[in-house]
């Protein structure tokens, strides 16, 4: 996933858990990684201890990323992909994490034809490896079509 650049839409508790994960095991170079939080408070916080730079901002965030990463609560998914859909190209690989919710959902907010996958970390994403990064490889590496992942967690 190196030569990537990932996007990790809402850096809450497995935003960040991935995004440390991402670093730490040289998945990912912290210039090729970004992340967004609603607040500039935190944006800061975040960036600090990450290392990565945090925005605020969705659709700047996407429009830059390869990969983007929705980790914000299932919720608020719907209003966040409508806000970064113009941000996208086909060429952007979607994943989310957002437990319930379909990948046909997803494409519908998006409007249309991204690479999407659905994946399922959980709390061992604090420490690494973890089911996902598994999971996610393929997909990665491949980096075309549309795949949807289902592991045994989905
Ligand atoms: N926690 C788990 O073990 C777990 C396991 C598997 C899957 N998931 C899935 O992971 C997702 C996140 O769960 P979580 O536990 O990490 O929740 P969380 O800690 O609340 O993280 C969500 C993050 O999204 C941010 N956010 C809210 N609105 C946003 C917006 N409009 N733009 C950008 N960021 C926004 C939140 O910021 P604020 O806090 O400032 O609002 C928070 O930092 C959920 O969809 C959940 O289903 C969680």
């Amino acid at each position: 996933m190196s030569d990537r650049k990932v996007a990790i839409i809402g850096a809450g508790h497995i935003g960040s858990a991935l995004a440390r994960g991402f670093v730490e095991t040289g998945k990912c170079r912290r210039d090729h990684l970004r992340a967004t939080v609603p607040s500039e408070r935190k944006a800061r916080q975040l960036q600090e201890e990450l290392g990565i730079q945090v925005l605020t901002d969705n659709a700047k965030a996407c429009s830059w990323a390869d990969v983007a990463i929705f980790c914000v609560k299932p919720q608020v998914l719907g209003v966040v992909l409508g806000e970064v859909a113009n941000a996208m190209t086909e060429k952007t690989l979607v994943v989310s994490v957002a437990a319930g919710i379909h990948t046909r959902f997803i494409e519908k907010c998006l409007n249309k034809q991204v690479p999407v996958v659905r994946l399922m970390p959980n709390v061992a994403a604090l420490a690494r490896p973890t089911r996902s990064d598994r999971d996610v490889h393929w997909p990665l590496h491949k980096g075309r079509g549309r795949c949807v992942c289902q592991g045994p967690h989905v």
